[in-house]
C-alpha cells in the first residue's frame, strides 16, 4: 500500500446502489446480510460468449455476471468507463451532483469489483474532467497500484469557444491504467495505423478492413518452394530469385483462416492480407484532436440522425474516440466491459470492430430510449453513422439483454422495463422478480 493516500468520510464503508437512482453505505461486515445479486434474462436466454446488454447498477452487474454466468471466462482485456464527472451540472439523464465521498467510494467500489476479471494484458481508462480527475487518480493507484499508470490522455472535445468563461475548456482527460505495468502491456497493445483510409474490406471479411501485400519473400528458401494453386486452377510457384513468404504448412493454415487474397477474381499470384492491428505503426500520443477523434457535437449529431424523434442525450462520446481506443487495446474477439453505458458508444463501436462487449447502464430509460434501440439498429446493420464506413460495418451478431435489480430497495423503473421487455423478440422472464405482467 503506498504511504500516502487521499482520505474521505466513510472510506472504510462500501457503497450499494439502492433503489433505482440512490446509493447506500454498507459496513463490510454486514455485506452478506444484502440479497445476492440475480441476474433476470429478458428476451432470448443465451449467455455465454455472449454480449450483454445489462441494465442495472455496475457492481450489482459485475456481482450477478461473474457469480451466475461464464462470460468473463477469458478475462476482460479494455474496460472504458465514461461516468457520472460530478460536474453539479444539469445533465437531463442521470444525476452528476453526488456528495464527493460518495462519488469516491461509488468509483473505487466498482474498479474493486470488475478487478478479478481482468485478463492479464488488460487496461483501464477512465474518462473524466477536472472536477474530479486529480482525486480519481489517487483512487486507481490505490486499486491498481501506482506502477499501473500508463497515461493521461487530453481529448479535445469541443473546437467551439465559450467567451463567458475564465478559461473555455475544451478537454477531457483519460487515466489509462494497465495492471501488469506499463511496460509489459507496451508488447500486446496495438500501435496506430498510419494511414487508415487505404484498408478496404474487399471481400466482406468480418474481422474488418485490410490491406494485401505480396506473398513472398526474397531470396531462395528451399522450404518456402512449393505449388500454390489458385481458385480458378492455375498452378503457381514463387517468381524467380523468391519463394514465398512462409512454409507450405503455414500456407495452408493462412488460406484456412481466409488470409490469403487472389486479386483478378482469383486468377492472380496469392497475396497476404493484414488487418490493422498487423500494420506496423505509430506510438500514441497523449493528446488527442479532434479531428482524429471526433467532438461531443459529433457524437450528438450522429444519435440524433439515428432518433430525430427524441431530446438529445446530453454526454455522448464520439465513436472516432472510442474506436482508437479498442484499436489500442484490444484484438478481434476480445471483450470490452463499460459499466457506465449511457447511450451505448462503446457497445456500438465494440461490435462494429467485432469485439465481444458487455455494457451496464442503470437509468432504464436511457436503454429504452437510446442504448437498446442503438444496438438494434447496429445489428440490423441500419446505423450509417461513426465508424461504419471505416470498419466496413454492414451488421450481424447478436447480444442478450438482461435486468439486475438493485441489491438494495426497489426499482421503481417499472415502466421502461417493461416497455424494454415488449421490444425483445422471444420474450423469456426469468428470476423471481417477475416485473412484466
Ligand atoms: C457520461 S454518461 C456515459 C456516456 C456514454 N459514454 C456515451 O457515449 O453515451 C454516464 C452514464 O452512466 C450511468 N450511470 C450512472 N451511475 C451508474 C451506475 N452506478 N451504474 C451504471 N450506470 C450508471 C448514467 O445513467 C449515464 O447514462
Amino acid at each position: 500500500m503506498s504511504e500516502v493516500q487521499l482520505v474521505w468520510p466513510n472510506k472504510d464503508l462500501l457503497l450499494y446502489a439502492s433503489g433505482s437512482s440512490g446509493y447506500e453505505w454498507v459496513d463490510p461486515s454486514k455485506r452478506r446480510t444484502l440479497q445476492s445479486a440475480q441476474l433476470e434474462h429478458l428476451g432470448t436466454e443465451r449467455m455465454d460468449g455472449e454480449n450483454i446488454l445489462a441494465i442495472g447498477d455496475g457492481l450489482d452487474v459485475l456481482e450477478a455476471i461473474g457469480a451466475r454466468t461464464d462470460v468473463f471466462r477469458d478475462g476482460i482485456r479494455l474496460v472504458y468507463i465514461d461516468p457520472p464527472f460530478n460536474t453539479n451540472a444539469d445533465v437531463r439523464q442521470y444525476n452528476d451532483m453526488m456528495n464527493r465521498a460518495m462519488w469516491l467510494s461509488m468509483m473505487r467500489d466498482r474498479l474493486n469489483a470488475l478487478k478479478p476479471y481482468l485478463a492479464e494484458n488488460a487496461s483501464i481508462w477512465v474518462h473524466l474532467d477536472d472536477a474530479e480527475v486529480h482525486r480519481a487518480r489517487s483512487v486507481l493507484d490505490e486499486v491498481f497500484g501506482e506502477k499501473a499508470f500508463v497515461a493521461s490522455v487530453i481529448w479535445q472535445k469541443k473546437t467551439t469557444r465559450d467567451s463567458r468563461a475564465a478559461f473555455s475548456t475544451n478537454h477531457d482527460t483519460i487515466l489509462v491504467y494497465a495492471p501488469s505495468g506499463p511496460r509489459k502491456w507496451k508488447t500486446s497493445r496495438n500501435l496506430l495505423i498510419k494511414d487508415a483510409s487505404h484498408l478496404v474490406n474487399k471481400d466482406d471479411d468480418p474481422r474488418g478492413p485490410w490491406i494485401d501485400a505480396p506473398f513472398t519473400a526474397p531470396g531462395y528458401r528451399s522450404a518456402q518452394q512449393y505449388k500454390i494453386k489458385t481458385p480458378s486452377g492455375r498452378v503457381l510457384g514463387p517468381p524467380r530469385g523468391r519463394s514465398w513468404y512462409a512454409t507450405e504448412p503455414t500456407y495452408n493454415n493462412l488460406l484456412e483462416d481466409g488470409r490469403i487474397w487472389f486479386p483478378k477474381d482469383g486468377d492472380g499470384s496469392p497475396r497476404l492480407k493484414l488487418f490493422s492491428h498487423q500494420l506496423r505503426g505509430l506510438v500514441p500520443f497523449t493528446v488527442w484532436g479532434s479531428t482524429d477523434t471526433g467532438t461531443n457535437d459529433d457524437a450528438k449529431r450522429h444519435l440524433m440522425a439515428l432518433f430525430p424523434e427524441k431530446d438529445v442525450f446530453d454526454t455522448p462520446k464520439p465513436e472516432s474516440l472510442l474506436e482508437r481506443i479498442i484499436h489500442i487495446a484490444t484484438n478481434s474477439g476480445d471483450l470490452v466491459l463499460d459499466i457506465f453505458g449511457g447511450s451505448g458508444t462503446t457497445a456500438a463501436v465494440a461490435h462494429k470492430m467485432r469485439r465481444r462487449w458487455v455494457t451496464a447502464e442503470r437509468n432504464a430509460q436511457t436503454v429504452l430510449d437510446f442504448l437498446l434501440p442503438r444496438m438494434k439498429h447496429v445489428t440490423a446493420g441500419t446505423d450509417p453513422g461513426g465508424i461504419s464506413d471505416v470498419a466496413s460495418w454492414k451488421g450481424g451478431g447478436n447480444f442478450s439483454v438482461v435486468h439486475v435489480p438493485p441489491r438494495i430497495g426497489k426499482s421503481d423503473q417499472i415502466e421502461a422495463l417493461q416497455a424494454i421487455s415488449q421490444r425483445l423478440p422471444d420474450l423469456r422472464l426469468r428470476g423471481k422478480h417477475s416485473y412484466v405482467a
